[in-house]
């Protein structure tokens, strides 16, 4: 079932006329929200002078932590967070309260006049001091096999490093934003640009003391949302439901880029310490891993991101004797979250930096040190959690990549013009991807549907998943369209709205497709044998001799059009409408001891990068990029190969030219596109080349497809990789021992 249907909205968003949260009309009466910032990072706060705030044009009242009648935190898992700061606060940009005013710009304007008294202390603003301090917002997590430190110092040769790692702003095009307004009967509807309308509508609900079914949360599109607002979109809503509660009006509030900055969180900030232990021909033979992770001031989805990225410590490549250690440190800046990879890219860093640092240390081409540490036969086929790595491609998927793009020929070429070259360096890196693909937390692994065919022949889907751009309603109508064989214009698909589909996860790691698109699958395989009974009831044959194809419907008496055969079903008082529901089986591990299966399946990929750098100036340019990636069968080759250029270019900014600083007084001073270089099209190689592996995923997935929102962002390590590879061949060094620094390079 592979189709390259467009997006469902390309016609619209290319027009602009695609409607986000901020182009609804509004309602009468409608009031504007703006946060206002704490201007100190950490501290007791001793008062908050409003009165400048209050006498300001059109405001009509400013809300704080005094107004809330309940649970004063949110919802949040770990529930640690407030929903206003008030005693305490914990980093410059946490939001004490709002502004409620007649517009926008005005709310924003009064905002700034509030005057924060606090008793000013130092900021916490590095993990590991944090961690020495006890500052944490959750317990350290160890996934250990064999042993890890005599393997290392039996190896005939060792290594050790310190690796920095930079955090990376979402940078949706759509800041964050929700609107809410009161309905009849005390019940709310909420416009949220959220990956998570359920989760949203569980905060709102707790927050204004309301059983959840009173709270209807509805959205139609994010103007992208990459994790950032998978939680985070939340505080928003909460915040706007609280402000139309007080006021008795509707609220609309948005947050400008600088505010979204200053407010929201972004990729955990990583800092490891790595023992690494090899023999002569660089086989890994002992790993000692020590990780802190920056989670900013609370919990948020910190354990799972870097549960993630314990997971991915690995790779692709068997651990014999590792000890990893995971500490998640708690900060006085913005509480970090989910961000494409969702820690995995931090966890992925962490080995291929010692990969390359081995075939540096060796003099071995980095490729064979890659290739020679694999997955491979059983016993080098089990993680260090202990799941079994079943298809492993990687050898094969390596390989053909680097013939395709005839690597070994172009390393030597590259060596050849570096001799030569006293001032412009090149370098040229081979790198994999393994991504385990279910959410960590087992639970989120279900999803439901509904598929409606009308009278007329035409079709609505609604699932619980959410659209971000990704192209997951496009997937799914193209779905459903191939059960009933109707066209993919016959569909249409609905907001992602809590009143339709029940308790659904979010759209978030990868698995839109995998869960959705199995749900409305069903539903479309119920609406199709009924209607298939119904048939062959009144045409004397079989339901299994019912075809349905190109728009007809055909037994073998007659053929009639899709549209004929359903208004006779409806006549027949046939059910045309289905639920359809879907739980990934397979699945189970301890969280405690991060051990078993925690994903369904492993997608894989790998990417060649060849870099030139300015030894001068330090200025680098990408040159050529061919990417081979395993997307299983794809159900929409032009919506999968855009999120491969898609995530390889976000992943490219983040270990490039992205880079989030936060001054010594804790106040980020990146925030904004003229201080945070992310990605333009001048950034894009002129060699992009990117093909698909070509097998189905080998476990039963919907149409034998493998997720692909965010493995692909990991294939920009190899870029980083590359540009050390320069980098070496300038410093002519013999082995890389010192502190590395990566995406704040
Ligand atoms: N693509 C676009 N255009 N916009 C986005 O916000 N988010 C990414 C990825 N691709 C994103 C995107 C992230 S973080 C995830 S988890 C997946 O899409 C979520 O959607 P999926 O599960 O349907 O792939
Ligand atoms: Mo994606 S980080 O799982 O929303």
């Amino acid at each position: 079932m592979s189709s390259s249907s467009r997006h469902e909205s390309a016609h619209l968003h290319v027009q602009g006329q695609a409607a986000y949260i901020d182009d609804l009309p509004l309602t009468e009466g409608t009031l504007h929200a703006a946060p206002i910032l704490s201007s100190v990072a950490s501290g007791r706060v001793l008062s908050l002078d409003l009165s400048a705030v209050m006498s300001y044009d059109g405001v009509h009242r400013v809300i704080t932590a005094e107004d809330i009648l309940g649970d004063k935190l949110l919802a949040t898992f770990v529930h640690d967070e407030p929903v206003f700061a008030s005693q305490r606060v914990e980093h410059i940009g946490q939001v004490l309260g709002l502004v409620v005013a007649d517009t926008h710009i005005q709310a924003r304007a009064a905002a700034q006049r509030a005057v924060l008294q606090a008793e000013a202390e130092a900021p916490l603003l590095n993990a590991r001091e944090a961690q020495s301090q006890n500052a944490t917002v959750l317990a350290h997590v160890q996934v250990q096999r064999g042993d890890a430190l005599t393997a290392i110092q039996n190896a005939a040769h060792h290594l050790q490093a310190q690796l920095e790692i930079g955090g990376q702003e979402h940078y949706y095009l759509e800041t964050q934003i929700a609107y809410a307004i009161p309905q009849d009967n005390g019940e709310w509807l909420i416009h949220s640009s959220t990956q998570h309308p359920g989760e949203v509508q569980h905060w709102v609900a707790h927050a204004l003391r309301l059983p959840m079914h009173a709270v209807r949360v509805v959205c139609r599109r994010m103007g992208g949302g990459f994790g950032g607002k998978e939680t985070q979109a939340g505080q928003l809503a909460v915040w706007a439901a609280l402000a139309a509660l007080k006021t008795g009006k509707p609220v609309k509030m948005r947050l400008s880029r600088e505010d979204d900055f200053l407010v929201t969180g972004k990729r955990h900030p990583f800092s490891h310490n790595f023992k690494a232990g090899f023999d002569d021909s660089g086989l890994l033979l002992g790993l000692q891993s020590t990780q802190w992770a920056h989670c900013g001031f609370s919990a948020d989805l910190s354990g799972p991101v870097t549960d993630r990225a314990v997971f991915h410590t690995d790779n692709a490549y068997f651990l014999s004797d590792v000890n990893i250690v995971s500490h998640r440190s708690k900060l006085n800046t913005q509480s970090h979250t989910a961000f494409r990879g969702f820690g995995g890219p931090q966890g992925m860093m962490l080995i291929e930096t010692v990969m390359g640092n081995i075939a540096r240390h060796l003099h071995i081409d980095p490729l064979d040190v890659r290739l020679r540490n694999l997955y491979g036969d059983a016993p080098r086929n089990t993680t260090p959690y202990g799941m079994t790595v079943e298809d492993n491609i990687l050898p094969e998927l390596m390989t053909q990549l680097a013939n395709d793009c005839r690597y070994r020929r172009r390393r030597a070429d590259i060596a050849q013009w570096n001799a030569s070259s006293a001032v412009i360096k090149k370098g040229i890196a081979l790198t994999p991807v393994k991504f385990g693909i279910s959410f960590t937390a087992t639970q989120f692994n279900q999803a439901g549907a509904l598929v409606s065919v009308f009278t007329d022949g035409s079709v609505r889907i609604n699932h619980g998943g959410t659209e971000m751009g990704q192209g997951l309603h496009t997937k799914v109508c193209a779905i459903v369209a191939d059960v009933l064989g109707v066209s993919f214009e016959q569909m249409r698909i609905s907001s992602s709205d809590t009143d339709k589909i029940t308790n659904a996860s979010a759209t978030a790691a990868s698995s839109g497709t995998d869960l959705n698109g199995r749900a409305a699958e069903r539903a479309a395989l119920q609406v199709k044998q009924n209607i298939a009974d119904c048939l062959a009831k009144a045409d004397g044959c079989k339901a299994e001799e019912v075809v349905f194809k190109d728009g007809f419907i055909r037994t073998p008496a007659l053929q009639r059009s899709f549209a004929q055969v359903v208004q006779f079903a409806y006549s027949q008082r046939v059910q045309l409408w289905s639920d359809g529901f879907y739980a990934t089986p397979k699945i189970h591990y301890d969280r405690k001891t991060l051990s078993h299966r925690p994903f369904f399946y492993f997608a894989y990929g790998a990417a060649c990068s060849e870099v030139a750098i300015d030894t001068l100036s330090g200025e680098h340019k990408l040159l050529r990029v061919d990417i081979l990636h395993d997307v299983g069968q794809s159900l929409n080759q032009a919506i999968d190969i855009g999120q491969i250029e898609g995530g390889f270019v976000q992943g490219l900014g983040w270990l490039t030219t992205e880079e989030l600083l936060w001054g010594k007084d804790g106040k980020l001073l990146t925030r904004g596109a003229s201080t945070y270089k992310i990605p333009t099209a001048a950034d894009i190689p002129e060699h992009f080349n990117i093909k698909l592996w070509h097998e189905p995923n080998r476990e039963d997935t919907i149409g034998g497809s493998k997720a692909v929102g965010e493995p692909p962002s990991m294939l920009a390590i190899s870029v980083y990789e590359a540009l050390r590879d320069a980098v070496a061949q300038t410093l002519g060094r013999k082995h890389a021992g010192a502190t590395e620094h990566a995406g704040d390079a």
